[in-house]
């Protein structure tokens, strides 16, 4: 880290004068405050800040209610489960598969999150959810990995993204557990940068503190600028690898660089790829994946007007019906030259209750949202790809989120359980055990990564009549 100038004048200089206030208790600061501080200021986009919001046109703004745009979406134009043909399967995990034993594929894990909803106090990943194992979240992705791994016999590398409240933990707990099994040179952790809160009827920065900022991670669409810091994209490139396979840590359904998504992305010549379930009701809480204006886009679930999400297709279908898993997979070198464009993704605001310092010394704990966050959504590579596409899955092989606290109306590690459950013991029904309803089962990807493998496991019928982990 460079060492910051740490002169009054030179901080002045350094930030636009609306945001002079930053300086306020500088006077009363001791010097690793005023470090500390300076190194703050130093890392904050001046420019970012005043583009947001010297312009009218924010990315939110586009998709609000009251916008024409909204009501112009379609439904994606993407490979649906109807349409995948046993040849086009096998043709597709043919050429997913060849480019992950090639060394061609890369995973990363997007934690960095606060984990607010879930009410846990340590780094989401390290959430205990396997339903007989308990393992954790960090362990039934790596987990997987290493089953891709077994299964195409190649060594794939996992980065994970963490924030500024999930950084030192997570690190600690790989470093403790000895990375989970995964070797020393094929682990990343990096942390992706912040933003500042913004005071909403003044557009000044605000303080957490009289010596620190109030600051928050940019999104998970952070993921490109802190790769690009890393100087992850010119190792990769000399490494060959080609593809980045994308998830969120709070999603263990997923499997790690499935070959069949990996295959359609590369058939389809895709820059960026993205993995849909069919929405269960109009208005669920996720992204829609739409068409507008030519381009895939994802418009959230509260900037779509209820009306538009509730319209139907003659046969009483859904018309917008894609919803957003956050499964991806992109092109290193599309990645790479997003990251070399400041604004190659848009930022989003999020209006919030935030606590902080005036320049006068005085905490406020504002009970309603005083403060606007920006933050950046890594489903804006879609429109930014000159070619992309959509993939419909089933949201019961792939999606069951642990968003909520146990025992809210969904999403939380109650159904992420069950979900769990559900697929494995249909895997083992399918081959031909008997699993006692009322029981828990659940499988090691090292033990069958998918449902072939547990055939090929299950030699003679069996029964089950407690709960068992297969490992
Ligand atoms: P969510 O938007 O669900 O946020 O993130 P969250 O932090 O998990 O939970 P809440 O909203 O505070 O309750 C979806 C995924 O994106 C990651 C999260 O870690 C999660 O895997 N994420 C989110 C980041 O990596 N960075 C961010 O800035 C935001």
């Amino acid at each position: 880290m460079p060492q910051t100038d740490l002169t009054l004048e030179s901080l002045r200089s350094l930030c636009p004068s609306e945001h002079h206030s930053l300086l306020a208790h500088w006077d009363v600061l001791d010097a690793s405050q005023r470090a500390g501080l300076a190194e703050q200021i130093s890392q904050i986009d001046f420019e970012a800040i005043r583009r947001e919001f010297g312009s009218q046109e924010s990315s939110e703004q586009q998709f609000c209610d009251s916008s024409p745009l909204a009501s112009l979406a379609e439904a994606p134009e993407a490979v649906r489960l109807s349409e995948r043909t046993p040849e086009l399967l096998a043709q597709a995990i043919q050429e997913g598969s060849r480019a992950i034993a090639a060394g061609q594929v890369a995973m990363v894990l997007v934690a960095g999150g606060q984990g607010t909803r879930l009410g846990f106090d340590q780094p989401k990943g390290m959430y205990s959810i396997g339903p007989v194992s308990g393992r954790t979240l960090f362990q039934m992705h790596v987990d997987s990995l290493r089953g891709a791994m077994k299964k195409f016999g190649v060594s794939i590398p996992l980065l994970v993204m963490t924030g500024p409240s999930t950084d030192r933990p997570t690190r600690e707990y790989f470093a403790k557990h000895a990375n989970l099994g995964l070797d020393d040179q094929e682990l990343m952790i990096f942390e992706q940068g912040t933003m500042p809160a913004i005071d909403a009827k003044t557009g000044r920065i605000l303080m957490e503190s009289t010596s620190s900022i109030a600051l928050s991670p940019d999104g998970h669409g952070g993921i490109v600028r802190a790769l690009t810091k890393t100087g992850w994209f010119e190792r990769a490139e000399q490494r060959g690898i080609t593809h980045l396979f994308y998830a969120q840590v709070d999603n263990p359904l997923v499997r790690a660089c499935d070959p069949l998504l990996i295959g359609l992305h590369r058939l389809a010549k895709s820059q960026a790829t993205t993995q849909v379930v069919e929405k269960r009701f109009a208005t669920e809480k996720v992204g829609n994946v739409v068409k507008l204006q030519g381009k895939t886009q994802i418009i959230e679930y509260s900037d779509l007007p209820e009306q538009l999400a509730k319209q139907t297709n003659s046969d009483g279908s859904l018309k917008l019906w894609a919803g957003n898993i956050a499964v991806h997979v992109f092109d290193v070198d599309f990645l790479q030259r997003c990251g070399q464009s400041s604004q190659a993704l848009p930022f989003h605001r999020a209006h919030k209750a935030v606590r902080y310092v005036d320049e006068f010394g005085n905490t406020h704990v504002p009970e309603k949202p005083n403060a606007i966050k920006l933050e950046r959504f890594v489903f804006d590579l879609l429109p930014a790809a000159s070619k992309s596409l959509v993939v419909e899955s089933l949201a019961t092989e792939s999606f069951a989120p642990v968003k909520n606290a146990i025992g809210s109306a969904s999403d939380t590690p109650e159904t992420c359980k069950a979900a769990l459950v559900n697929l494995h013991r249909g895997w083992l029904r399918n081959a031909g055990v008997r699993v006692d309803d009322g029981c828990s089962v659940e499988i090691h990807p090292m033990w069958a990564w998918d449902e072939q493998e547990v055939r090929a496991r299950i030699q003679q019928p069996a029964s089950l009549h407690s709960d068992t982990f297969f490992t």
